[in-house]
């Protein structure tokens, strides 16, 4: 057995207990359904054929439990798929979804390195896993072999600074406690960081709480016995070399360096787009993972869903309309939670009544109609509003039908 195996046999990550799935469904990202859509289709998948999901390295089931929850609510056709090394941890996975009456689901026991075997697939969620992997780029490879040419793939892969200060820990741990079983190992490894002064880089990194939520945490952040990080133009390039394209991070504004730019300091011009990207990455400092969306290089270019289709549907993500609106009118911003810390987004007042008319049903030419005025400057206003919002993964646009349901 790897250690691997070992490891999330003895902490299924992340911890979970199947009886809570009965009082709330843990939702994120990569994943939400919406998201998916946005980014990776368009704002207009073809719900009439049936959406083929990986779910790879799987876990205990926060992803798959996501997404078929979701599609089964919206009433989508679906046929999904969950692989992970773990038996221990695909049994809570299956017990979650048994206690949700999420059937049909294939659960497979085995290596993501041999997913193509199993698609190929609209929509792979790949989270927390690729950098687990001796080769990352076999995972990559592997995931662009099982994608259809018409999917897309949804990642989450840390990122090095905001972990700052757990490979000094991790590589310390590992020469000291090889060899140890999975339990005395965690036993001793929560002693000695108890001895590590305030001022290691660790203990400084207020971001980090995984390994203080449960004893899968701290094995997962501390204890991993194969685990990197990426920098953002790194997980562009092991994208690139599989025959992929980074079409978007879920929260694009975090790897926008213009906000971090006082007046006089301009960014280099011909700056490419992964470099400026990183840019931002390395002046927030405080970002733990990237969640990005990924499609075949040849469709990435055209994924995502566009403010200006004004045919589409906007849904906001985590606000009522009347309330962010009813903020706009007051305050002239909106607010976002960005790695860490509130970002507050202009947008002008005049904004508002466009926003409270966000229903889930209405296109944005319709809002457009029923907010009356001058067309044209209510179209200037919603381009505003589309820039902030969607930056921050607080707006997603999807095609008419999908509202009707
Ligand atoms: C950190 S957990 C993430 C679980 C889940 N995706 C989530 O985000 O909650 C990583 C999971 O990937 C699985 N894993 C690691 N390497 C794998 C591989 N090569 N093939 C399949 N699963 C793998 C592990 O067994 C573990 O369950």
């Amino acid at each position: 057995m790897s250690e691997i195996t070992e490891q999330y046999d003895a902490y299924p990550y992340p911890e979970r207990d199947p009886d809570d799935e009965r009082r709330r469904l843990v939702t994120g990202s990569p994943s939400d359904l919406r998201e998916i859509e946005h980014f990776l289709f368009a704002g207009r998948r073809d719900w009439s054929r049936p959406f083929r999901v990986l779910v790879a390295g799987g876990g205990t089931g926060d992803g798959l439990v996501q997404i078929a929850q979701q599609l089964a609510w919206a009433g989508r056709s679906a046929e999904i798929t969950y692989l992970d090394l773990s038996t221990a941890a695909r049994e809570i996975a299956e017990r979650r979804a048994g206690i949700r009456g999420l059937d049909g689901i294939r659960f497979e026991t085995g290596d993501l390195r041999e997913a193509a075997r199993l698609g190929p697939f609209d929509y792979i969620d790949c989270c927390g896993v690729l950098h687990h992997l001796l080769e990352p780029q076999e995972g990559f490879d592997a995931l662009a072999a099982a994608l259809d040419p018409g999917g897309g793939i949804g990642l989450m892969v840390y990122a090095p600074h905001g972990r700052s200060g757990v490979y000094p820990l991790q590589e310390a741990f590992r020469t000291l406690l090889a060899g140890l079983p999975p339990a005395e190992r965690l036993a001793r490894a929560r002693e000695i960081l108890a001895r590590v002064p305030e001022g290691h880089p660790f203990r400084r990194n207020s971001h980090l709480v995984d390994h203080a939520a449960s004893d899968a945490g701290f094995y997962d952040l501390l204890l991993h016995s194969c685990d990197r990080a990426f920098a953002i133009e790194e997980l562009d390039a092991h994208l690139s070399r599989a025959g992929l394209g980074l079409v978007s991070p879920a929260r694009p504004a975090l790897y926008d360096p213009a906000r971090f730019l006082p007046e006089g300091v301009a960014l280099p011009e011909d700056l490419p787009l992964a470099a400026r990207m990183g840019l931002a990455e390395r002046l927030s400092g405080t970002l733990k993972t990237h969640i990005v969306y990924a499609a075949p290089e040849a469709r990435a270019g055209r994924a995502m869903a566009r403010g200006s289709d004004s045919a589409l549907v906007p849904h906001l993500r985590g606000a009522a309309p009347e309330k962010l609106a009813a903020h706009v009118a007051a305050k002239g911003e909106v607010a976002a939670q960005g790695a860490g810390t509130r970002i507050s987004e202009p947008l002008p007042r005049a904004c508002a009544p466009l926003l409270a008319r966000i229903d889930g049903r209405r296109s944005v030419a319709d809002i457009v109609a029923a907010a009356g005025g001058d067309t044209l400057a209510a179209l200037g206003h919603w381009a505003r509003i589309d820039r902030a919002l969607t930056g921050w993964g607080l707006l997603h646009y999807a095609s008419p039908r999908q509202a009707e349901r």
